[in-house]
């Protein structure tokens, strides 16, 4: 028998192929046996849980409290090697045994963590030698957690034994469904090791890479400053040298770091494939950390899953002075959300960590507004998530989280949002397996390159300009036309889309540039901006005048290439943009039309009246340059005026504040209304529509409390 399609899978087929025993992705299997206990639902809603840190006499409470909640698991475990392997080779299994049996006597099935990412003391103390190096070269030092390094074969070799152990005492334990390998990987105080073990390892990949030493000396150029190497051991670790580190040498050691972490995880994930085939696995992450290339981490895993914070996020952005983007931290969340559904090519993920209450390590957000935590976990589901899970049960009296605040509070008095989770869990469940097996729908993209952040950082040739910071405000101009949004690779097949963004696009590979000609030459309309296409995917600036390979598509040569620091520059639109003149700042490219048309032009300095924006017609497409770094409202008009002339449109219009998302199966359609502001608004709507969570109709106009969530199905 073959497989279902995913298609066929989303379509709502879930229930008839679970009953012929069809094989279904292993978290679907979870999911249905989950369902299948009274508590159960078409979802995954659970909660972050630590029996090691809770007196063994509460747990039962616990779990009776967590089925009342309508939970239908927990994650456990991830941190508490030291009690599962008190001394080396001697394993206590019994507490854990215990907890998983409480749990699943009340219906909560168990995600276990292998406890990687916090190692005991006796083996930090016996193997010091597994410490992270940073890029000041420092050893870090135990005592936190995330210390360690990628690559050192005795923190692998261990980390794997202690997971086997897990394995095979739990594989076929009641109640267990799935694991979550690690915990965060790279999220430490240094986000990159480069210690000796991570040279050899680094000299080892390259090796695999390059095959010849003549292959990477070419690659590098590392005839500059007399670098060329004779042997693959004399390959150093970009730390503190004289002067700054080969480009191309400091962008394979991003690509080996993101490696050595990828490799680590897919140890542990050969092993539970083995002893428990029937089990998910996962790993969580932070969505936008780009420190490991999310596409290779999840590539053999069975789903991504990542953990959300949004009021602490909230906090970080004011603490780090940075400006609220131009639809405030929701789009960020959402940009979060849109890149973990992507990274598997559209498939659901799951929410790891939810912020459920005050949020914060020495210092802390506020508890969440009333119907956020409710608002956050739809917005999750209205972006493809199958899952969430809340961070976490009680809140910790000890240890360096005692303020990050989850369910019950200190004194185990329900938290401010106790009755919403509860309340949202009973609504989730009622909503029905065919919008959440709905697929999400986009009719957009944004590109989104792991090596182009990193080359960037590297060398961004204006120290504010950041990869990470282009994605997120272009993302947040984008989302706010609320044509849904898949975040690709930057080789990825662009023919699904009918506009596609590709913000600083610094590094350009053949692939990529043919991909581009072709979707252009298609009639899709793909929009860039500065620096593009000035580096070849070893880091080496292209010996062709700019945009480099993507020249004859953009109908654009680079005259000259401008950062910004005091004298600011401003540019005029041309009718096709008319509005305001816009501020521009960081950056100009000045460009020179071979073909293009001028949508807009510098109005200062020595270029003052040469084009800033660009717009060529190639086949039947057209291909948009944005040469200046423009202020965020021209940026966001700009962006929304041409995904309007691509022709995608908003499935409604909505108030600023407002986020939708679309999702179908097939010829059916429901739209998420997302109320991110704290006011009551109003959306005009073209037709009747029946809203899911209440049973009701909307005819003419639907209103959304603060905060508040629809579910709308066209009549
Ligand atoms: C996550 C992490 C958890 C916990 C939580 C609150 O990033 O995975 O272990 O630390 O944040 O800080």
């Amino acid at each position: 028998m073959t497989s279902p399609t995913r298609r066929e899978f989303l379509g709502g087929a879930f229930v008839l192929m679970s009953a012929a025993s069809i094989r279904l992705p292993l978290w679907a299997r979870a999911v249905a046996n989950v369902a299948a206990a009274p508590s159960g639902g078409q979802i995954l809603l659970g909660v972050d849980y630590y029996p090691d840190q809770t007196p063994e006499a509460l747990w039962e409470e616990d779990s009776r409290m967590m089925s009342d909640m309508g939970f239908t698991n927990v994650r456990i475990a991830e941190f508490a090697w030291a009690l599962m392997e008190p001394s080396e080779g001697k394993f206590e299994f019994g507490w854990l045994h215990r907890a998983i049996q409480i749990l699943h006597k009340h219906n909560i099935g168990v995600i276990l963590g292998t406890p990687s990412a916090a190692p005991p003391p006796w083996l930090s103390a016996k193997y010091p030698d597994i410490f992270e190096v940073n890029a000041q070269g420092q050893r870090l030092r135990p005592g936190g957690r995330r210390f360690t390094c990628p690559t050192n074969p005795v923190y692998r070799k261990l980390s794997l034994v202690i997971a086997t152990q897990m394995a095979k005492k739990f594989g076929e334990t009641e109640g267990v469904i799935g694991w979550q390998i690690d915990n965060e990987l790279t999220l430490g105080s240094s986000l990159r090791c480069y210690c000796n073990f991570c040279q050899v390892g680094f000299q080892n990949w390259l090796r695999t890479r390059y095959s010849t030493l003549d292959n990477l000396n070419q690659s590098w150029g590392t005839v500059f400053w007399s670098q060329t190497y004779s042997d693959f051991s004399q390959i150093p670790v970009p730390l503190l040298s004289g002067g700054d580190p080969n480009p191309g040498l400091a962008l394979d050691y991003d690509r080996y770091q993101s490696y050595a972490n990828t490799s680590f995880t897919e140890e542990q994930l050969a092993m539970l494939r083995q002893m428990c085939p029937t089990h998910f696995v996962t790993t969580n992450n932070v969505g936008l950390v780009d420190t490991i290339d999310m596409r290779d981490l999840y590539a053999k895993l069975d789903f991504a899953a990542f953990d959300n914070y949004p009021g602490f996020f909230d906090m970080l952005t004011a603490q780090e002075g940075k400006s609220p983007l131009p639809e405030g931290i929701a789009s960020t969340i959402s940009l979060g959300h849109d890149l973990a559904r992507s990274v598997k090519g559209g498939e659901p993920f799951m929410i790891m960590e939810e912020q459920s209450g005050k949020a914060g390590q020495k210092t802390f957000a506020p508890q969440p507004e009333t119907g956020q935590v409710r608002l956050w976990t739809y917005q999750g589901v209205a972006h493809g998530a199958m899952g969430i899970n809340y961070f976490r049960w009680d809140t910790a009296t000890f240890g360096a989280e005692q303020y990050w605040h989850g369910i019950l509070n200190h004194d185990r008095s329900k938290s401010p949002a106790y009755e919403e989770i509860r309340q949202t869990v009973k609504e989730l469940k009622a909503l029905g397996q065919e919008v959440l097996y709905s697929q999400y729908a986009a009719q957009t993209a944004l590109v989104f390159d792991y090596d182009c952040s990193w080359a960037v950082k590297i060398q961004p040739g204006h120290y504010a300009l950041d990869y990470m910071t282009q994605v997120t405000s272009w993302y947040g101009a984008i989302s706010a036309s609320h044509t849904g949004i898949d975040v690709i690779a930057p080789e990825a097949d662009l023919s699904p889309y009918k506009i596609v963004f590709a913000p600083l696009a610094y590094l350009m590979s053949e692939k990529q540039a043919a991909k581009i000609k072709s979707f252009v030459q298609a009639g899709g309309m793909f929009v860039t901006n500065f620096r593009l296409g000035v580096k070849t995917e070893s880091s080496q600036i292209v010996r062709t005048p700019l945009p480099g390979l993507l020249r004859d598509v953009m109908g654009v040569t680079v005259a000259d290439y401008i950062p910004i620091y005091s004298a600011k520059n401003a540019v005029k639109f041309a009718p096709g943009l008319a509005g305001p003149d816009g501020e521009c700042g960081l950056w100009t490219d000045i460009l020179q039309p071979t073909g293009a048309e001028v949508l807009a032009s510098y109005t200062k300095g020595s270029h003052a009246g040469e084009a800033a924006i660009t717009m060529n017609t190639v086949g039947s497409g057209k291909a948009v340059y944005i040469g200046a770094d423009l202020d965020a409202a021209s940026l966001a008009r700009v962006l929304r005026t041409l995904s309007g002339l691509a022709g995608v449109k908003p499935p409604l219009e909505v108030p600023p504040g407002i986020e939708l998302t679309v999702r179908r199966a097939g010829d059916k359609q429901w739209i998420f209304v997302l109320n991110h502001t704290s006011v009551s608004q109003s959306v005009s709507i073209p037709k009747t529509f029946t809203d899911l969570l209440t049973g009701g109709t909307h005819t003419g106009k639907v209103d959304v409390s603060g905060y508040g969530v629809r579910v709308l199905q066209g009549a």
